[in-house]
């Protein structure tokens, strides 16, 4: 039986403390464990991973100029939740060791290459075993860079699509004293929302497949058990873990901090007026305002038109004006269907839709807040907050951030990379990401090709060959995209580039970003500078990766190394 929509009020994630100090510096020890969580009303609790017993996981707060380090723990049972595809990479994964492989990354974090949680720096529970890039237990992050809002999740070479699913992810909010000078919506007023989709039986189990669809596998071969899916799209909305949400909110300015925390799934979202009782949607609703992106705020606030898009492992940071909203009903409404191809979308693609994501309940502007207390984690309501400032909208100022622009004129090295797929032996599909000189693709572990110099800027431009589109992140910098045009009028790092032909960012693409996304038959140019910018990020060297972010694509085997070289090497 379906489930009930709109039962559940969104829980905020809660914050978690320092355990302890390190080094005159803040140090935390957070627990993976397996748990029990309601994921709504009407569903027996659901087995799912935590970190510090919370799926998602506690929110850290941290601070520009206040390093902290983090350990985190892997206490999981011996046996994967999830069904573990043993054929992906096995010449370099020790399937048989046991155990569950773990490694946190802090997805966006400027942070130096041993605390980076590389994929091949896992451990299974208490350390027990370790893989070849293993370096260090405790993390430390630096938190120098811009305030952003960041997220960490698991990142183990070729499971990472079951560990996230499985629950392991949740939001890392740095803040600086610039950002707190803006006045941006606080407190109650300032909302986390990760994005998620899951499927669940109804015994309330987490269903993730074990094999191939008929309609995926193609060829006719047989295809080992369990197998890697190509993509997965859950048919549940899941918000901060729980199923079918409503947010309640006062007829005033909101921010949310929108995370996609989704394995595949693109979210195009809009907020439209909603009729509880038909679930029909009508005209648009407020503006969603954007005023940051996944490495920090926009120079200036900029409202969307039409609608906000994000891939796997994406930011928006939002504001939302309510006041002329009051007593309304509205509705995250997802237009994206299951396989996105941006423009070329469309309603054949949908194979799993996704439409309603969250519903929003806007006071009637009387006596505000009763009533809608927002719940923590723990269930509890969270204590009377002071009254909304009376049907005045909190103006978001119109400067936020000094946004410096890396030119193309900066750039010392080009390179040309291909977003690619090819066959395995088992006629699986595999995507790759390829360089202008192995435009087919190289493994996880082939040799790294593309080893900037610190200090230096660079063109990267990404040719989607494939017929979906994906989320390409890169770790460690923040860059800025310059632009996108159809494939073929750029073809190589030799063709001049002309401005003039490309398609400028959109309000969910300027600013800083660690994901970008390449629709099918498109090229896409970011500016990544190495190193220190004008003040902003630092230089850290080493190994980093850089990959797809839909999950499923990552694993097998849309993901590469990159390694910064210092100066003077
Ligand atoms: Cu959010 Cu390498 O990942
Ligand atoms: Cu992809």
């Amino acid at each position: 039986p379906a489930l009930e929509r709109w039962v559940d009020e969104v829980p905020r994630p809660g914050v978690v403390d320092p355990t302890d100090e390190k080094d005159g510096q803040p140090y935390y020890e957070i627990e993976m464990t397996e748990i029990e969580q309601q994921l709504h009303r009407d569903l027996p609790p659901t087995t799912v991973w935590g970190y510090d017993g919370q799926f998602p996981g506690p929110t850290i707060e941290a601070r520009q100029g206040e390093p902290i380090y983090v350990r985190w723990q892997n206490k999981l049972p011996d046996e994967h939740l999830l069904p573990v595809d043993t054929t992906i990479h096995s010449d370099i994964i020790p399937y048989e060791t046991p155990g569950v492989r773990t490694v946190t990354h802090l997805h966006g974090g400027n942070i130096e290459s041993e605390s980076d949680g590389k994929s091949q720096a896992w451990y299974t529970r208490d350390f027990a075993a370790t893989g070849p890039e293993f370096e260090q237990k405790d993390y430390y992050y630096v938190n120098d860079q811009p305030a952003a809002t960041l997220w960490y999740h698991d990142h183990a070479l070729s499971i990472t699509r079951l560990n996230v699913y499985a629950g392991l992810a949740g939001f890392y909010l740095l803040r600086s004293d610039e950002e707190d000078a803006l006045e941006l919506p606080q407190g109650e007023y300032e909302v986390p929302l990760v994005l998620q989709d899951r499927s669940v039986t109804d015994d309330g189990s987490l269903f993730y497949p074990a094999a191939i669809a008929d309609e995926q596998s193609g060829r006719g071969k047989s295809h080992p058990e369990p197998s890697i899916v190509p993509e997965f799209y859950g048919d549940t909305s899941v918000v901060n873990g729980k199923a079918w949400t409503r947010l309640s909110v006062d007829p005033t300015t909101y921010r949310f901090r929108l995370l996609n925390g989704s394995n595949s799934r693109y979210y195009t979202l809009t907020l439209l007026e909603y009729d509880e009782s038909t679930g029909k949607t009508g005209n648009e609703g407020p503006a969603l305002v954007q005023i940051g992106n996944d490495g920090g705020l926009l120079a200036e606030p900029v409202p969307v038109d039409d609608r906000l898009e994000i891939g796997s492992g994406q930011r928006a940071d939002v504001v939302v004006d309510f006041s002329e909203y009051a007593g309304e009903t509205l509705l995250l409404h997802n237009d994206a269907p299951a396989l996105y191809r941006g423009d070329m979308s469309s309603a054949d693609d949908d194979i799993v839709p996704l439409h309603e994501i969250l519903l929003v309940d806007v006071a009637d502007g009387s006596g505000a807040a009763d009533g809608s207390g927002a719940e923590d984690a723990t269930g509890g309501t969270t204590e009377e907050s002071e009254a909304a400032p009376e049907g005045t909208t909190e103006a978001v100022p119109n400067e936020l951030a000094h946004v410096p622009e890396i030119s193309l004129e900066d750039v010392d090295t080009k390179r040309y990379l291909t977003l690619t797929a090819d066959e395995d032996e088992h006629g699986r599909m595999v995507h790759l990401l390829g360089t202008e000189d192995e435009p087919d693709g190289l493994a996880v572990d082939d040799p790294v090709t593309e080893e900037p110099t610190v200090g230096d800027t660079e063109l990267w431009s990404f040719a989607n060959l494939t017929d979906m589109s994906h989320p390409m992140h890169l770790h460690l910098v923040h860059f800025q995209l310059l632009g996108r045009q159809p494939l073929g009028e750029y073809q190589s790092t030799e063709d001049e580039l002309d401005l003039d032909a490309l398609e400028s960012p959109k309000a969910y693409e300027q600013g800083w970003n660690d994901v970008i996304t390449v629709h099918p038959a498109e090229v896409v140019h970011i500016l990544v500078h190495f190193g220190e910018y004008e003040g902003v990020f630092n230089d850290q060297t080493g190994m980093y990766m850089w990959h797809c972010h839909m999950v499923e694509h990552e694993d097998y085997d849309m993901m590469r190394p990159f390694a910064v070289r210092p100066a003077s090497e």
